[in-house]
């Protein structure tokens, strides 16, 4: 018999990470609101930054501390430069988070219709995922608590959260964090932060500055425009911050996505028009489908730059995704979070939004 290398139970127990669809199945090309991807497109200045590295010499490695962009991120957070690891993606550093403190034996907890990469997370490690109970799709800090033991080595938290939009504000975190043992990692998974009117509402930053068991991740893929340069950054004690180092990838931080980034962080006035952009559509979409709310359709109230809209009358979340594909757009369905009933649709531009109602209004009311 041949022998093949065996992957250990645990890995073997991950499905991978789905992305957003940007085709319907049969390869169509359709407008893309699937990823939360940010529809006014990238900073002009990210831009020109990344095109004038590129044209230089590809030959010689990045910087691997990203020195350049930690001094520029602690600057405009007050924060220190010191205490804070950038990743391939903020999806790296969650990642490694749960390898640093969680292993076989161990739980690591999140709450239901959590970000799916958290599941990934704790299996890598041979930690086992603990899944506590939502209220009304919001996080619920009681649950969170209700279901930590002593093997409960790592809490991530998404605030907003995805796929739900909700935000747990930050006297819940104050009193989530309190009530946890001192060797419980609190991870508090900023990526839509910036969509929140306070970018630290939730006292993230604040709470991690402060107590050696918090790590913050933020990310330059959404409100920066950067999905597709893979830069985030967490900030956490000296301590947390250390073994991360030692785990990420060295020059994880390509050359163009440093200068990207970089050049990003000194635009805030395309960050400030990302969140105005999408308030305003935001609160038109969700208005516009609170009119469906006699048909079933209802729009879980959303912090992000995406809402999760529920379809529990006669029309299906299977017939909206369909029709929504036949008006030309790809939203996601997450039928494998237990989401069967649900759309999270990203908001993009304004012809997308009034396109993607009135499709909605068409197939309900019809
Ligand atoms: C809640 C949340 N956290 C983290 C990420 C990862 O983002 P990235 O790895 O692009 O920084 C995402 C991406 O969609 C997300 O939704």
């Amino acid at each position: 018999m041949t022998l093949i290398p065996q992957p250990k139970p645990w890995i073997d127990a991950i499905h991978a990470y789905v992305p957003g669809q940007s085709a319907g199945d049969d390869g169509q090309p359709l407008t893309k609101l699937s990823a939360n991807e940010n529809p006014l497109g990238s900073s002009p200045a990210a831009l020109a930054a990344r095109a004038a590295v590129a044209t230089g010499t590809a030959a010689v490695y990045p910087d691997p501390d990203s020195v350049a962009l930690r001094t520029a991120i602690g600057a405009l957070h007050g924060i220190d430069p010191a205490r804070i690891v950038c990743g391939t993606g903020s999806g790296e550093l969650l990642t490694i988070a749960a390898s640093a403190f969680a292993g076989p034996g161990d739980e690591v907890l999140y709450v239901r219709y959590g970000f799916s990469l958290y599941e990934i997370a704790a299996r890598r490690c041979g930690a086992r995922p603990i899944v506590a109970a939502d209220s009304n799709y919001a996080t619920d800090v009681n649950a969170l608590l209700a279901s930590v033991t002593r093997q409960t080595r790592v809490i991530y938290l998404a605030n907003p959260n995805n796929p739900t939009g909700t935000l747990t504000s930050r006297a819940e975190l104050a009193r989530l964090h309190a009530c946890l043992p001192g060797n419980v990692l609190l991870v508090i998974d900023q990526a839509y932060a910036e969509y929140v009117a306070d970018g630290d509402a939730d006292g993230a930053l604040d709470l991690a500055r402060s107590e050696a068991n918090v790590l913050v991740t933020r990310t330059f893929a959404k409100a920066y425009g950067l999905a597709g340069d893979r830069v985030g950054w967490g900030y956490g004690s000296d301590h947390v911050i250390g073994l991360l180092n030692r785990l990420r990838g060295p020059f994880n931080i390509s050359l163009t996505a440093q200068a990207a980034a970089l050049a990003a962080l000194g635009d805030q006035d395309f960050v400030t028009q990302s969140r105005a952009h999408n308030a305003h559509w935001r609160s038109w979409f969700s208005d516009e489908l609170s009119r469906l709310s006699n048909h079933g359709v209802t729009v879980v109230p959303s912090h992000a730059n995406f809402v999760l809209v529920l379809f529990e009358g006669a029309v299906t979340a299977a017939q909206a995704f369909q029709a929504l594909i036949d008006a030309g757009y790809i939203v996601r369905w997450p039928k494998g979070q237990g989401l069967g009933h649900a759309l999270r649709i990203t908001i993009g531009a304004e012809a997308d939004m009034r396109a993607i109602a009135a499709a909605l209004h068409d197939l309900v009311t019809a």
